[in-house]
């Protein structure tokens, strides 16, 4: 049986977006984004956007409360099939309230892929991108908050037996066809 409980870790620039929706549409997994679904309460102008937006130009985390009343009420209503985080969670808090909450459904994690890239390189990448949070200094301090609050659930889940990291370096064809070698 393939995995398709899947979790998608690593910084920002990566290519967990990239790499998520082509892995979600061939597959037919629910791809839930936090970013992207932020983005879109911004977008909506909801009062939850509104709390939102200037946390996330900071390049700061949005509070563990909000983000998962966020993830709670897609996994609620996703009963059967498989699904693939992508940038949840973000902190051992967020870690523990996910591990709760799939317990309470019983659909364990199968996979936990950590996509590994150089800083220049996700500096370059996301330079290139240009999105609201993709500057010079807003960058360095996502990647200093990944490595201070994110970082540490590699541990977290190399102990569970679920971590493979991938080297996130390449074409995005390539990286796929990493990624795919893992789910059999
Ligand atoms: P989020 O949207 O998750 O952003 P991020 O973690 O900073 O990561 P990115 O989306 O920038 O990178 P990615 O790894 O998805 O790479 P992508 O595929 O886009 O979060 C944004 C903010 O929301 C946070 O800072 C926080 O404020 C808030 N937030 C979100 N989740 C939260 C949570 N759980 N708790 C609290 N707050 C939360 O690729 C990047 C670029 O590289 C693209 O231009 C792409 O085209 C390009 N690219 C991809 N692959 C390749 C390749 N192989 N070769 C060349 N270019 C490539
Ligand atoms: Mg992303």
């Amino acid at each position: 049986m393939t995995k398709q409980r899947l979790l998608f870790l690593g910084p920002p620039g990566a290519g967990k977006g990239t790499q998520a929706q082509q892995l979600a549409s061939r597959r037919g997994l629910l791809h839930l984004s936090t970013g992207d679904l932020l983005r879109a309460e911004v977008a909506a102008g909801t009062a939850l956007g509104a709390e939102a937006q200037a946390v996330m130009a900071r390049g700061e985390l949005v509070s563990d409360a909000l983000v998962l009343a966020i993830v709670r009420s897609r996994l609620e209503h996703h009963s059967s099939g498989g699904w693939l985080l992508d940038g949840f969670p973000r902190n051992l808090t967020q870690a523990e309230a996910l591990g709760s909450l799939l317990n309470e459904l019983g659909q364990p994690i199968e996979l936990v892929v950590l996509m590994e890239l150089d800083d220049a390189l996700l500096m370059q990448r996301l330079l290139g991108r240009g999105r609201d949070d993709d500057n010079a200094d807003v960058i360095r301090h996502r990647l200093e908050v990944y490595r201070q609050q994110t970082a540490p659930l590699i541990a977290y889940y190399r102990e569970r037996g679920l971590l493979e990291a991938v080297d996130a370096a390449g074409s995005v064809d390539d990286i796929a066809a990493r990624i795919e070698a893992l789910l059999a």
